[in-house]
């Protein structure tokens, strides 16, 4: 009987070590070979840098800093050779940039990446080997360990992203670091920022004082659902200056991920029209920074003086963010304002165009070629689309795949945002016991479907899909906790259609890690819908 217990008992810890549920990471490496035992972090464990892994001195000082925080354990970390009882970081210049390789042994951790951003990766996978204690911000006396196993993983693509709308609702910069931190969690690598909207103008520049001091505060907002025409009859504003911006970007960078800004034009441009109205087709308008969700009328005229007000706000929208790619928005601009323009309809007439639309494209192209010149690639909504584009230009697709498929036929590269999979502002449950929302149905299983690999594409095209981005529009997310609430846990069906092979694709496997992600989201005190987790 004592045997046969003690073989029950040996059964059972094989299966809480080996079993495929227990590694549960994700997004799901592309291979996990199961090993036996586990690695127990100590106070006189090391973590060393080996030769030609010291430019990754940032991220074995933060898993030292994590090990630190969540367990009262500090690691040392030194240059040298490989050594037991440590954590050896090693450059290998074999793999990709963000591929990594992980093992853990009972005896020692062996870190194998080419760049930084590789090591981070595998740090984010060994933390999900641990316990969930380790992504608290109290220590705890609990083990600290790690089950054994070797990973050898690369993402499937190389943009992975998450949109948050700053122009609806802001959010302030403490919240823009923790969504980039939950963000590194899941190896997402790119935060597209929308920092312009007809409700408010977010960001500092510095030539044009007035955006800030007039277009980024409307008198009011609206409560409720749109039909009911409700407002709160309170003034509501915010921007993030540039001294901001430069601390998220540096932050951001810390983390590998790129920020993107948006930058809308020439539609969605109210609240700048509001302090700039020389800048709009009716200069004697009396432009007010939007009250309402929708889409506004108010657009931005074609002049050469809008032309120049744009390009100087894009010069110091440069000078802050890095990356090579600026969204320009260029979504739903109503064509009312042009068609009733003397200005528009003259310069239609002039330019040689067909109509308003190309009048858009003429738009889109003139700053296209500005960004182009400044050695950036411009990025806009899929209706940059309408009346040809510089081959430098990227898509986003978000009126479903359509506008992404024609791009990636004209050999533009493309993000694909469909709405219908990945618009974070619908509702993920039943509406009746959901916190109100814009709209829509987007299940975490319905998020995960998507599939960017699309049929109508061919090998070559398929290579333009370099990948894809979930958005979170903010018209009815007015705090931080709800915006983490409508992001997860469906950034985590983002995450891992984004990193993890075709091939493991599986709906019910990824359900699975998803309720076994809970300590780890309940660890980080994420407000994550708990719909799936009942
Ligand atoms: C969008 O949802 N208008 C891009």
């Amino acid at each position: 009987m004592k045997i046969m217990m003690s073989a029950c008992f040996s059964l059972l810890l094989i299966f809480q070590t080996y079993g495929q549920n227990t590694y549960s990471i994700l997004p799901q490496p592309a291979k996990l070979t199961p090993a036996s035992g586990q690695f127990t972090f100590k106070n006189n464990t090391s973590i060393v840098l080996t030769k030609g892994a010291t430019s990754f001195a940032s991220v074995a000082n933060m898993l030292s800093d994590q090990v630190n925080t969540s367990f009262g354990i500090k690691l040392s970390v030194k240059n040298g050779n490989t050594k037991s009882n440590a954590i050896n970081f090693i450059y290998n210049n074999q793999l990709a940039e963000e591929a990594y390789h992980l093992k853990v042994g009972v005896n020692k951790i062996d870190i194998e990446a080419k760049t930084g951003k590789g090591a981070f990766y595998a740090l984010q996978s060994l933390f999900q080997l641990m316990p969930a204690q380790v992504f608290r911000t109290t220590p705890s006396n609990q083990t600290a360990s790690a089950l054994a196993c070797s990973i050898e993983d690369a993402p499937r693509f190389n943009y992975r992203g998450l949109m948050l709308d700053a122009g609806r609702n802001f959010f302030p910069v403490a919240f823009i670091k923790r969504y980039i931190d939950l963000m590194a969690v899941y190896k997402l690598n790119t935060f597209h920022w929308h920092l312009t909207e007809d409700q408010g103008w977010r960001i500092e520049i510095k030539k044009y004082p007035l955006l800030t001091s007039i277009s980024s505060i409307r008198k009011e907002s609206m409560v409720g659902k749109y039909d009911d025409m409700k407002f709160d009859n309170t003034p509501y504003g915010g921007f993030y200056t540039q001294e901001d911006i430069k601390e998220v970007v540096a932050y951001a960078d810390n983390k590998f991920i790129t920020i993107i800004p948006e930058i809308e034009m020439p539609g969605h441009s109210q609240a700048l029209l509001a302090a700039y109205p020389q800048l709009g087709c009716n200069p004697d308008k009396i432009y007010q920074v939007a009250t309402k969700w929708g889409v506004s009328e108010d657009v931005l005229c074609p002049r050469e003086e809008t032309f120049t007000f744009m390009e100087n706000v894009l010069t110091e929208v440069i000078s802050l963010f890095p990356g090579k790619y600026i969204h320009i928005g260029g979504d739903e601009c109503p064509k009312t304002q042009w068609k009733q323009s003397r200005f528009c309809q003259d310069l239609i007439k002039k330019l040689g165009l067909k109509d308003e639309h190309e009048l858009q494209s003429y738009f889109i192209g003139r700053i296209d070629k500005f960004l182009t010149s400044k050695g950036k690639r411009m990025l806009g909504w899929d209706e940059i689309l309408e009346g040809g584009l510089s081959p430098n230009a990227m898509v986003m697709s978000w009126r479903g795949t359509s506008g992404g498929i024609e791009a990636a036929k004209l050999n533009h590269d493309v993000v694909m945002s469909p709405n219908d999979y990945f618009y974070l502002d619908y509702y993920q449950a039943n509406p009746k016991t959901e916190p109100i929302a814009i709209g829509g149905d987007l299940p975490l299983s319905k998020c995960y479907s998507f599939e960017p690999d699309l049929p109508e594409l061919n090998e070559a095209q398929t290579k333009h899909i370099i990948g894809i981005q979930a958005n979170v529009w903010t018209e009815y997310i007015n705090t931080t906790a709800y915006a983490e609430y409508m992001t997860f846990p469906r950034a985590l069906a983002l995450a891992e259609t984004a990193w993890s092979p075709k091939a493991e694709k599986n709906y019910s496997e990824f359900l699975k890690r998803v309720q076994k992600q809970k300590p780890n989201m309940d660890a980080l005190k994420i407000n994550y819908c708990p719909v799936e987790f009942k």
